[in-house]
């Protein structure tokens, strides 16, 4: 059995105690060991009148029972004087329940002044008087426990009862706010809206009724709350008769009714209130911060042109969970994706990049001969309207102030070039359930022309969302990895200026949490924060400093897992660790020592490779156009691929006699996947032939076996499965 909740040595205070609710309070406390001060003004229901005697009885009852009790006599208007009490008999103040309470129920109408003002003096004002004579003494001994008592009247409305139900209901806004500034001192705030048969409501109920809403039936959810193991803080729970339930806040998705710089006009507001006021698609709001956060995130949804989608197809906001698994495989509309030396210089100077450094000049400055756009601006030409298209993805109802950037991955196949016009295809590569939130893959493609330049990966983190009966881990997923456990064999350090992340959001994140003081305090940060992004930009380009001699061409891939914020002004540290050509790092601020990007890692192109690439300068090679194509294909015919299949292939193609290209045709795990350089796991198959002869193979003109019998193909591993591929070859590669 559990053991008892005790409540030995702490002191609690019962506003209203003489009778009903308080009374029950006060003896279940008493009986478990706390010195309880029972206070009751002993008038009568209305509020008129008092006497001791209702205090004094109640105290006698827990004392017979060998309870510790004191009384007190005084209105709750004299908030200072009854904590006085508890303090000058038992020393301290641990819990105070603030229960008084009285009615002057009237139609609107007939309500007078004084009706109106008794009520909000006795329980809203009582109750904010009492417990801030207790406050600091809790904050002071870094525990307490208030109770505000509300009712359905307030939560709901009731006929006759406008002074009580507002009253009431503040408590409930008071309460949620002193759970907040309570919080860090372990003082935790919560309200109860009881039923039970008490002088109140005896008028109300029948007898019957009046016996099964007994006080004894809310008196132990007011002991729980109270006790120093409940960690419940800011809820609200009805409770009687035996039965406790806790309320929340639900609010439509809602709809976004306006466009940027035109006028919202009551016409549009009319126009979309079935999608204002639909419940079929909700969120749950539990902060401040989620509740505006959530109207701010829609900004990101107008783009840059100012049209905003006012239209949602009501499935597109299908519910939350169930929709998940059906938003697997959903393409974004494509979009396109244009930069100059402008934005690439923009971008780099956003990262850090500066003229101390003089081989940071080929980033910043349009006139250097090697003039380049650092790899990691792959992840600003994908990243335009991805969170506004990704919402428009039935089943995937959004809400913004719940989504958090988790991790980025980021594979070029070439260097990027100088100016671009890309265009990107984005897909719902998988949803996957991690319990606390749901996470989505997105996968961006971006071609310039028909060439894939890069592809990205986005994690996002959706808070509150898991739990929908999904998987854990998914094969599309990039995976993070810990960093090696030892001294990191580099670091390079940064100091981000205060004017980083103004200086960052030129590059297309315009979110006001990153400069408006306004928008970072409401989501809960003490000033504007930094891009996760920015610090990603600073600590790729110290991979690239420390082990590529800033050399672009060396850069393949990179992952990172975004751990805390960071803010402008403060210096980002970079531990670096080198594991062949992988690059492992991870990134602190130096100030504070925190990680605020974990278990990432920068892949380098071998420097084999770009020695083996050299031959083939002044011809790219042809192959690399089929490769790409069948990566497209495979894309919509991977999985029945794959079952038939059952293999990974890689091949090295040559020019001149040396390797030039490595590429691995992947037709055993998930729906197959084509990706330049070798196997990630192992190999099959292994293929060697040169570039001429794999266009020969491809386009017909010379048969495989022959090739291999000619020794124009070598072939290791699994000679046999590499028969399937001819099939593949043929019938997915014809250009
Ligand atoms: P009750 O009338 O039996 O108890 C209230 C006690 O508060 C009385 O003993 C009264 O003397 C005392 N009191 C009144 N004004 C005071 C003041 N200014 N200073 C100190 N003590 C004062 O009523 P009941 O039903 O036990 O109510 C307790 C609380 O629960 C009240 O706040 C009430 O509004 C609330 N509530 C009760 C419901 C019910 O079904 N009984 C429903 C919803 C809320």
């Amino acid at each position: 059995m559990a053991s008892q909740l005790r409540f030995d040595g702490r002191v609690v205070l019962v506003t209203g105690a003489g009778g009903g609710l308080g009374r029950a309070y006060a003896l279940a406390f008493a009986e478990r060991g706390a010195s309880v001060v029972v206070n009751d003004l002993g008038g009568d229901m209305k509020g008129v009148g008092k006497s001791s005697l209702a205090a004094d009885k109640v105290v006698e009852e827990i004392r017979s029972r060998g309870g510790k009790a004191v009384a007190s006599y005084d209105s709750v208007e004299a908030g200072e004087k009854i904590v006085k009490t508890a303090l000058d008999a038992f020393g301290r103040i641990d819990v105070v329940v603030n229960n008084a309470g009285i009615l002057r129920d009237r139609s609107f109408g007939r309500l007078s002044d004084e009706d109106w003002d008794i009520i909000h003096r006795v329980h809203l004002r009582g109750s904010f008087l009492v417990t801030r004579a207790a406050w600091d003494h809790m904050k002071k001994q870094k525990f307490g426990r208030i109770i505000m008592t509300s009712s359905a009247s307030g939560i709901y409305g009731n006929f006759g009862q406008a002074n009580y139900s507002a009253a009431k209901l503040g408590l409930l806004g008071l309460s949620n706010t002193l759970a907040i500034e309570g919080k860090k001192n372990n003082i935790h705030c919560n309200t109860i809206a009881p039923q039970a048969g008490s002088r109140l409501t005896q008028t109300i109920f029948p007898e019957d009724i009046v016996e099964a809403l007994k006080p004894d039936y809310v008196a132990p959810l007011v002991l729980w709350l109270c006790h120093e193991s409940c960690e419940e803080n800011g809820s609200l729970f009805e409770v009687g008769a035996g039965w406790i339930g806790k309320l929340r806040w639900e609010r439509t998705l809602g709809a976004l009714v306006r466009q940027r710089n035109q006028p919202m006009t009551p016409e549009a507001v009319k126009a979309n209130w079935k999608k204002i006021c639909d419940f079929g698609s909700v969120s749950n709001p539990q902060t401040i911060q989620e509740s505006t956060g959530g109207i701010v995130g829609l900004l990101s949804k107008m783009d840059s042109n100012g049209g905003v989608s006012t239209n949602h197809t009501s499935h597109a906001a299908s519910t939350a969970t169930s929709g998940f698994v059906g938003a697997i495989g959903q393409k974004l509309p494509s979009f396109s994706s244009t930069y100059t030396e402008l934005e690439a210089i923009m971008y780099a100077l956003g990262v850090g990049a500066s003229i101390k450094e003089p081989k940071d000049m080929k980033f910043i400055y349009e006139g250097s001969s090697d003039f380049s756009c650092l790899p990691t601006f792959g992840v600003i030409t994908a990243q335009k309207s991805v969170l506004g298209e990704l919402a428009q993805i039935p089943g995937l109802s959004l809400d913004f102030a719940k989504v958090l950037h988790g991790e980025q991955y980021l594979e070029l196949y070439k260097p990027l070039p100088r100016t671009g016009k890309l265009k990107c295809e984005g897909v719902v590569a998988d949803v996957l359930d991690k319990g606390s939130g749901a996470v989505i893959l997105l996968d961006v493609y971006s071609y310039s022309g028909n060439e894939l330049l890069c592809y990205n990966q986005f994690s996002l983190f959706l808070v509150g969302s898991g739990g929908f009966g999904g998987k854990r881990t998914s094969d599309k997923m990039k995976v993070a990895v810990a960093v090696p456990n030892r001294p990191p064999d580099a670091v390079l350090t940064d100091t981000t200026s205060l004017n980083q992340a103004a200086l960052y959001r030129l590059s297309g994140d315009w979110n006001p949490l990153h400069i408006d003081p306004n928008f970072s305090s409401l989501a809960g940060f003490d000033k504007p924060i930094l891009h996760g992004l920015c610090t990603f930009g600073f600590s790729a380009r110290h991979v690239l400093q420390q082990f590529a001699d800033h050399d672009v061409s060396r850069f393949k891939a990179i992952k990172a897992r975004f751990a805390k914020p960071v803010y402008p002004g403060q210096t980002l540290q970079t531990e670096m660790w080198k594991e062949g050509n992988r690059i492992h790092f991870q990134t602190k601020i130096q100030e504070t020592g925190d990680i605020v990007i974990s278990n990432a890692y920068v892949d380098l192109v071998p420097t084999s490779d770009m020695l083996a690439k050299t031959p083939s300068k002044g011809g790219e090679l042809q192959s690399t156009l089929v490769f790409e194509e069948i990566g497209r294909r495979l894309k919509d015919i991977g999985h029945q691929v794959v079952k038939t299949v059952n293999a990974v292939f890689e091949w090295h193609i040559t020019k001149g006699g040396n390797t030039a290209a490595t590429w691995t045709i992947d037709l055993k795990n998930g729906s197959g996947e084509v990706y330049q350089g070798p196997a990630r796991g192992s190999a099959d198959t292994t293929l060697t032939l040169s570039d001429e002869h794999f266009m020969e193979v491809v386009q017909g003109k010379l048969d495989p076996q022959k090739a291999f019998f000619s020794g124009k193909l070598k072939a290791k591993g699994n000679i046999m499965v590499s028969q399937k591929l001819q099939k593949i070859l043929k019938d997915y590669a014809k250009l």
